[in-house]
């Protein structure tokens, strides 16, 4: 999968008869999404934002007023709604002073920055928007299984000089889709982000920001061409999976060539309307960035660690013929095993 692929529309299948939410689809790469998904036949598209799209929307396409830094506000939405499919935590916003420049109170102190938007809607925002579609998913159990899609952002790879705290929250995101792959096909669901590169939008990245740029023969992306690797993320199937992780051996990512199972802890790079997942490449190139002994020890420490059940037989499809037991949790919160699965597990290490 290394390297750029393409993304057309004819590689997303039909979606009639699915139900998906987009947080952020008022504006730009969100927008963009829903109107993806409704061509593609999505029976009922909820848009979570805290304005209304200014353009006429398709009657498949519905408008929810949400702030998704407001817990409250998210958990009453997704009440409203009797079951969710896809699921894309879009929405974000950039920060508009920078954190590290230094500003002083009357008395010649040092000012509190502000980062509470940014962190709000981008951290915590898109993480009680993952807790909600999660145990929306896990309670209803579609056959063929939910999906997550997170946007990111390169900032989150790369850095930015201009925006650090945008950067870190974007950062924050790719840590929860490489901590979430592991687990959540437990549940028949999967996670993925996409991390686009400048892209033409409302808020974000306006047009008269983008002209310099393209001025420079630096290329940027349509909202449009977002949208597909979005949409193409929640309804691809992957030969591999990214990693072999815990107790699975290096070889159990070829499981997946079997029944080409749903595409899952992937993130797609987006820049000049080209596409790369980049978290297969990371992955397999960290016995050269990260050295095989610290490797070793990693996977070492996370044998010990993994706390999954072995895989069931005949278990569901979407998770290439796995199934997990989820583990209970117990009054204070901590994990409850049935047997002694962590002495097991040192054991075998
Ligand atoms: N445009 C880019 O160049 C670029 C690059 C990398 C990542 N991204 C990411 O793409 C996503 C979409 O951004 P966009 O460029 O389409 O921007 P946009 O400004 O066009 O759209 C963002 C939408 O999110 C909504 N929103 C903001 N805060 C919200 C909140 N608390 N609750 C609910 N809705 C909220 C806004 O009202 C708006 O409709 C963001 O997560 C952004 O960080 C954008």
């Amino acid at each position: 999968m290394a390297g750029h692929f393409q993304i057309d529309e004819n590689l997303i299948p039909s979606l009639e008869g699915k139900t998906a939410i987009v947080t952020g689809g008022s504006s730009g790469i969100g927008l963009s999404t829903s109107l993806l998904l409704s061509h593609k036949g999505c029976t009922k598209v909820f848009i979570f934002d805290l304005v209304e799209p200014e353009c006429p929307l398709p009657p498949s396409v519905h408008f929810l007023r949400v702030d998704v830094s407001k817990w409250e506000q998210l958990r009453a939405a997704f009440d409203s709604i009797t079951h969710v499919d896809i699921a894309f935590a879009n929405a974000g916003v950039q920060e508009e002073s920078s954190f590290f420049v230094d500003t002083y109170d009357e008395k010649g102190r040092l000012k509190a920055p502000d980062c509470k938007e940014v962190i709000d809607t981008n951290i915590r925002g898109t993480l009680s928007f993952v807790k909600l579609a999660w145990s929306a998913m896990r309670r209803s159990r579609s056959v063929e299984g939910g999906s997550i899609v997170i946007t990111t952002g390169m900032e989150g790879y790369l850095g930015s000089g201009m925006g650090c705290v945008y950067a870190a929250s974007k950062a924050a995101l790719i840590g929860l889709v490489r901590s979430l792959r592991s687990i959540m096909p437990q549940d028949g669901i999967t996670i993925n982000a996409v991390a686009p590169g400048p892209t033409v939008t409302g808020k974000i990245f306006p047009q008269h920001l983008a002209t310099p740029l393209l001025k420079l023969g630096v290329p940027v992306n349509s909202a449009d061409a977002v949208a597909l690797a979005m949409v193409y993320s929640a309804t691809a199937r992957q030969k591999r999976r990214v990693e072999a992780y815990g107790k699975e051996k290096e070889g159990d990512i070829y499981q997946a060539a079997v029944g080409m199972e749903r595409w899952n802890g992937r993130i797609i790079m987006v820049q000049g309307e080209t596409y790369v997942e980049v978290e297969e490449s990371l992955s397999d190139l960290r016995p050269f960035w990260m050295g095989r002994e610290n490797l070793g020890w990693v996977r070492m420490g996370q044998a010990a660690c993994d706390f999954r059940p072995f895989p069931a037989e005949g278990a569901g499809e979407g998770t290439g013929g796995r199934r997990y037991e989820y583990p209970s949790w117990g009054d204070e919160g901590r994990v409850v095993f049935a047997g002694d699965l962590y002495s097991a597990a040192v054991d075998e290490v």
